[in-house]
């Protein structure tokens, strides 16, 4: 297939299309580099620097594309708080504007980056697809604003559209010459902080608050390995059915407190990880723990990599080769 992957020198993005490729699709990828990298784009691939607010410069029928992945996003909860327009521009506007050069191109699938943020404070665990949805944040509610437009999307005009909730993503992908892990600037995900504090970059990790009703009082978060999240987009490009909008899950089903993630970070790191209990953040449940029943029935998905010494392992090779350099 003939795929277009916004954010495709982000994190997530950069994997999947290092999957694509090698899986023999072509692939075009759109990042305007605002948090993307620009050594983690496949030389194999076509790069456009532009905003997704542009796609239709890309997305014309003529180019004739067979599908879009769409990662392109701002992604701190934290940061959505305080700048919204900035969020409610990017990620909803700038996805409506690609929703409708889609259209206007004819591209008949599309697969968006979803999260668990859609669903706010559980109200059962661990969660389906079908669980109430109130984001606490407006990061989620920007999502879920997109996720809400691809099903009208789907039945108004035949779009083959599939969204995937991802839970925590962890863990890097490193397979023959390639190298690609996570690299947020600032970063605000638990285990890259606690790698940094395990390198002498920082002093302490700040655990948010240890009075939460679980094992050991940290909150409790479900990790995927990035390895693992990436195949399921290729999974999905192979069930995305015209003027059907589907919705997975993806994440372990098992859930791991703060404190569990730093002692594994001691383990493979070999370093103590002082940490700091701070006060709670403001809208932070307890516990999001996913139910990806659907993804495993529907997709076919198995996670081949979900222990957390297994993302923290491949976290850190990265970390050490690529990053501390
Ligand atoms: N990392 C996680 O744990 C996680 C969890 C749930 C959902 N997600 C979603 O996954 C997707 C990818 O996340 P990531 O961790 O790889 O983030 P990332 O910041 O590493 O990648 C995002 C990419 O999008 C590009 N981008 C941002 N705004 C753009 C714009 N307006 N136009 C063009 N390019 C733009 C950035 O330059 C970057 O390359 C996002 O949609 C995010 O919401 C991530």
């Amino acid at each position: 297939m003939k795929l277009l992957v916004t954010g495709g020198a982000g994190y997530i993005g950069s994997v999947v299309t290092r999957m694509l490729l090698d899986a023999g699709h072509q692939v075009v990828v759109l990042d305007d580099l605002r948090t993307g990298h620009a050594e983690a784009l496949a030389p194999e691939a076509t790069f456009v620097q532009a905003r997704i607010h542009d796609a239709a410069t890309v997305l014309t029928r003529e180019a004739g594309f067979d599908g879009v992945l769409h990662f392109a996003a701002l992604i701190a909860a934290g940061e959505s708080m305080v700048h919204p327009e900035r969020y409610w521009d990017v990620n909803t506007i700038g996805s409506l504007a690609l929703l409708d050069a889609v259209r206007a191109a004819g591209v008949p699938r599309l697969v968006f980056s979803s999260t668990a943020a859609v669903y706010g404070n559980p109200v059962e665990l661990p969660i389906p697809e079908t669980a109430v949805k109130a984001p606490t944040s407006t990061y989620g509610a920007t999502k879920l604003a997109v996720d809400m437009a691809l099903t009208s999307e789907a039945i108004a005009h035949n779009l083959a559209a599939v969204s995937l909730r991802y839970f925590n993503v962890a863990g890097a992908y490193l397979t023959g010459e390639t190298a690609l892990g996570e690299r947020h600037d600032p970063e605000s995900h638990l285990i890259p902080i606690a790698l940094d504090v395990a390198a002498g970059r920082r002093e302490k990790l700040q655990l948010f608050g240890d009075d939460y009703p679980t094992v050991d009082g940290t909150c409790v978060r479900d990790y995927i390995h990035v390895e693992d999240l990436a195949r399921a987009h290729l999974l999905a490009l192979g069930v995305a059915t015209p003027g059907q909008h589907r919705i997975y899950n993806l994440g372990n089903g098992n859930g791991f407190t703060n404190r569990q993630v730093v002692d594994v970070v001691r383990e493979v790191t070999g370093h103590p990880v002082p940490v700091e209990v701070a006060p709670r953040r403001e809208g932070d449940p307890a516990e999001l723990v996913a139910s990806s029943q659907l993804a495993r029935d529907e997709l076919g998905w198995v996670p081949a990599k979900p222990t957390l010494h297994d993302m923290v392992g491949d976290a850190w090779a990265f970390y050490r080769a690529h990053i501390l350099g």
